[in-house]
């Protein structure tokens, strides 16, 4: 969370601050963090206008009721954790607009989600990730990266990931579950990110990028 935490409020990167704006020229984040040692997960998706996802998303995990808080209930569940409700000029940035600017103009997308895999010294792993999904995303699209298997996943027994890319694609693999399977049937972690990044383009004709780790800490990056 930490790693995520940091690069969030890196203006430069499509997460908190500097997240890509939805067709309204709103910021709504999705964020997701999982823990490979009981699959524990927590997610939020579509949240507007908070500015550290990342946090929220641990709280969600560490509550555990839930795996995933989207909509109103999200922001009521981040007010009761201490968060506030960001002003558009704290996560706004001037690139945000150009991106959203030039989607407009149909010359580009998004990128830049931002994501962290890690294990300890015990082998337990996890992995976090926090974007503003896509520019000019219609209000109220959640995208791959707070669905479990999706644009996160950690398995003790396997490994962990986190991709970017276009979500609708990564949503119709199960990406970075396709990822930690893999490494559960014995890839490395560098063989099992080559492999996710090749199922997605060959199944959707798009491409993505993962990140993972394998459960003897070698890492993967396609
Ligand atoms: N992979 C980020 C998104 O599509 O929202």
């Amino acid at each position: 969370a930490m790693a995520v935490r940091v690069l969030e409020e890196e203006p430069g990167f499509n997460a908190g601050v500097g997240s890509a704006l939805t067709r309204d020229g709103t910021v709504e984040v999705d964020a997701a963090i999982m823990d490979g040692n009981g699959l524990r997960v927590g997610g939020i998706g579509a949240v507007p206008f908070l500015r550290r996802p990342i946090d929220l998303a641990r709280q969600v995990l560490e509550d555990g009721q839930h795996c995933l808080l989207v909509g109103d209930g999200a922001w009521e569940f981040a007010r009761e954790r201490g968060h506030e409700r960001a002003r558009p000029e704290d996560m706004i940035t001037e690139r945000s607009r150009q991106k959203l600017a030039a989607h407009r103009a149909e010359q580009g997308n998004s990128g830049g989600t931002v994501g962290a895999c890690a294990i300890d010294a015990a082998g337990h792993v996890a992995s976090a990730t926090s974007t503003g999904g896509m520019t000019g995303k219609r209000p109220g699209r959640v995208g791959d990266s707070p669905l479990p298997g999706c644009g996160t996943y950690a398995d003790d027994r396997a490994g962990a990931a986190s991709a970017t890319g276009t979500g609708e694609a990564i949503m119709r693999v199960t990406m970075a579950r396709v990822c930690t399977d893999e490494m559960r049937r014995g890839a490395t972690a560098a063989q099992a990110a080559a492999a996710s990044v090749r199922d997605l383009a060959e199944r959707t004709g798009l491409d993505a990028g993962i990140i993972c780790i394998d459960a003897r800490g070698g890492i993967g990056v396609a």
